[in-house]
């Protein structure tokens, strides 16, 4: 049986991974320190449904602690990593910048000493759309330049590109990078818009409509993009060659304005939203759009979900959620 270490296993993305690799016949090792960004009975609760599998094993550990990464690796015998642990979010990494340096850099690097140590010859990791900043061309290309990030998160994410392929041409590790597009869906993040616009039209309280609505988002419902890890997994798996490179962007490939986001959200709801039109935040960049052409290259992926069906998925699981907290 191969075993996949997942970093990041309590977070969104990371959950339904390590999930849908559960159900493939994978063993799992979880890895992640449950910090209190959100809502960390979300993370137990994702953690909990992972423990059902018989294949799953968590540590409750830092990526920046060498140490219990060794543990780790040092029990189990790791045929792959998937690190999507990081400190997210664009608006936080102004506040508290060291968290994103700390996580996502040198939590990183300690993920590249991990797989040179125990010669671990495949990583996969998570970067972002935000690396691409202000693009000058409409549709986001992979091969686009991304030197000028405009938040400190894309800059770290940036810098995860360039240290991994480093280590990777150095050390013979092959590494793959996922560029992913604003995701959403059930069980997933209290820090993103969906989730925000979602509590405060329920309370009545005033949203805050930034750029004044103009603004795309090329928003990826959860399965579809689920569906792209694990194709480009299955594909990352089968290369022979050592010390390859190679990223791809997951998004959806329609990208849908912050108005028409808003106006689906109340139509999901069922009620209008007290919209405050603001102007456009640091950190923010106005459109992404994801070209897919080189995911659809080497695997079958194609995004199925209408955003109106995912909202509505999302806010079916949000209410229930909701229910058992109150
Ligand atoms: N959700 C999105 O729309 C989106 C978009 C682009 C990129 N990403 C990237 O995808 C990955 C997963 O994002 P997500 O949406 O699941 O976020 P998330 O915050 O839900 O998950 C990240 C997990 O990492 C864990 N973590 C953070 N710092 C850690 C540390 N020092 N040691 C161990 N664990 C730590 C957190 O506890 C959390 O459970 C991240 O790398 C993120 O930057 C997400």
């Amino acid at each position: 049986m191969e075993t996949v270490f997942i970093t990041g296993s309590a977070g969104f993305i990371g959950f339904y991974v390590a999930k849908a690799l559960l159900e493939q016949g994978y063993a799992v090792v979880g890895y992640d320190n449950l910090n209190d960004y959100y809502d960390i009975s979300l993370k137990r609760m994702r953690i909990n449904i992972l423990e059902r599998y018989g294949r799953f094993v968590f540590y409750e550990a830092d990526i920046c602690d060498m140490d219990g990464l060794e543990k780790a690796a040092n029990a189990y015998s790791i045929d792959y990593v998937i690190h999507l642990a990081a400190q997210a979010g664009v608006r936080y990494s102004l506040t508290c910048p060291e968290k994103y340096i700390e996580t996502n850099i040198v939590g990183t690097f300690h993920i590249l000493e991990l797989c040179r140590r125990h010669q671990i010859g495949y990583l996969m990791y998570a970067s972002s759309s935000s690396v691409y900043g202000e693009a000058e061309e409409e549709k986001l290309r992979v091969d686009l330049k991304t030197d000028a990030p405009v938040s400190l998160y894309a800059a770290t994410k940036k810098s995860d590109e360039v240290l991994v392929h480093t280590y990777c041409k150095n050390f013979g590790i092959n590494g793959l990078g996922m560029r992913f597009f604003t995701v959403y869906g059930p069980l997933g993040r209290p820090d993103m818009a969906y989730w925000k616009f979602a509590d405060k039209i329920l309370c009545d309280e005033p949203i805050e409509v930034f750029n004044y609505g103009k603004q795309y988002r090329d928003f990826t419902y959860i399965d579809d993009l689920v569906d792209g890890v694990l194709g480009l997994f299955s594909y990352f798996k089968k290369l022979k060659k050592k010390g390859a490179y190679e990223i791809y962007n997951i998004g959806s490939g329609n990208p849908v304005e912050l108005m028409t986001f808003i106006e689906t959200i109340e139509e999901v709801i069922g009620k209008e939203a007290r919209k405050v039109m603001c102007e456009k935040r640091i950190g923010d960049v106005e459109k992404t759009y994801a070209d897919i052409t080189e995911i659809q290259r080497v695997c079958a992926f194609y995004t199925k979900t209408h955003i109106k069906e995912g909202l509505e998925r999302f806010y079916n699981w949000y209410r229930e959620y909701n229910r058992k907290d109150a």
